[in-house]
This record gives structure tokens, C-alpha cells and sequence, in this order.
């Protein structure tokens, strides 16, 4: 069957088999940001935001995206700059391996547009279901907390 999806702005019109899930066929289109971890739900890994809400791309089918906007990784830099988020995680050296990296991040860009200045608890209650087996989340969650930070500021220097 053939899909329609906007991913990172840009409309693709896929062919898609019955069973295969939307991080198959992303990683297939060549959006590599979106690990395939354990195919189950639990690692948070295949995160990615469909019309702006962070789900998990491997328990779903590439057909039920049909129609969607879909935002991977590569998808956040603007003008060659990279998101506020991303700035952070690199400035607090939060990336270990880097595997579960790209779903924090579009999980706690998600937050960030929520809540503009969550608690440490909140930040942690958001990535619960992105799993990290190399650290001990505590440089991730400051990453976060940075990040909230950095937005913050911009928008007042905008205002
Ligand atoms: S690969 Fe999807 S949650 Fe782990
Ligand atoms: S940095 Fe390795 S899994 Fe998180």
C-alpha cells in the first residue's frame, strides 16, 4: 500500500507492506536517527513525534502514520544550527554511546513546548519510558533542565 507522510517537512509519498512499522520504513527512507532497539515498546529508542506527540515507531504501523507529520532527529537543526535541546546534551556531555540520544531528545523537545520550565521530577517522569543503559540519567535530566533554560531565555530575548 502506498502511505503519505511529512517527515521533517518534507511530503513522501511510500510504499509500504501491511505488517511493517513506521520505524522500518523511516530507517528504510534513511532517517538512521530512529534506532530500532527491542522492537517492544520498552526502550524508547524508535521515538519519534507524530503531529508533535513522542511515540514509539516500532509498535506502530507505517499505515496508521498515514496522513501524519512526522519529526525524526535530523528534522530539529534550523538554519544550520542545532535545536536547543541538542546544544545542550553535547554541552553536558549527556551522550554516552549516543543510542538512546535521539529519542531523549525529541522526548524532551515534546516536554519543552508543554512546559517550558519543568522540575527535575517532571524531566524525569517525561523520559520514563526512554530507557539509557549507559548513564545514570543524571547528565541527561541537567541537559534537559538546560535546555529549558536556553528556551527560556531566547523567548525573552524575542519578546
Ligand atoms: S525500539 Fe521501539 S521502544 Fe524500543
Ligand atoms: S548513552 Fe548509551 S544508551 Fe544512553
Amino acid at each position: 500500500m502506498r502511505i503519505r507522510i511529512t517527515v521533517n517537512g518534507r511530503d513522501l509519498d511510500v510504499e509500504a507492506s501491511a505488517g511493517e512499522t513506521l520505524v522500518e520504513v523511516l530507517r528504510r527512507l534513511g532517517f538512521k536517527s530512529v534506532k530500532d532497539g527491542c522492537y517492544t515498546g520498552t526502550c524508547g529508542g524508535c521515538t519519534v513525534l507524530l503531529d508533535g506527540r513522542p511515540v514509539a515507531s516500532c509498535i506502530m504501523l507505517a499505515a496508521q502514520a498515514d496522513g501524519s507529520s512526522i519529526t525524526t532527529l535530523e528534522g530539529l537543526a534550523r538554519d544550520g544550527r542545532l535545536h536547543p535541546v541538542q546544544e545542550a546534551f553535547l554541552e553536558v556531555n549527556a551522550p554516552q554511546c549516543g543510542f538512546c540520544s535521539p529519542g531523549m531528545i525529541l522526548t524532551a523537545v515534546a516536554l519543552l513546548r508543554r512546559n517550558p520550565d519543568p522540575t527535575r521530577e517532571e524531566i524525569r517522569e517525561a523520559l520514563a519510558g526512554n530507557t539509557c543503559r549507559c548513564s545514570g540519567y543524571v547528565k541527561i535530566v541537567e541537559a534537559v533542565s538546560l535546555a529549558a533554560e536556553k528556551m527560556r531565555g531566547r523567548a525573552g530575548d524575542e519578546a
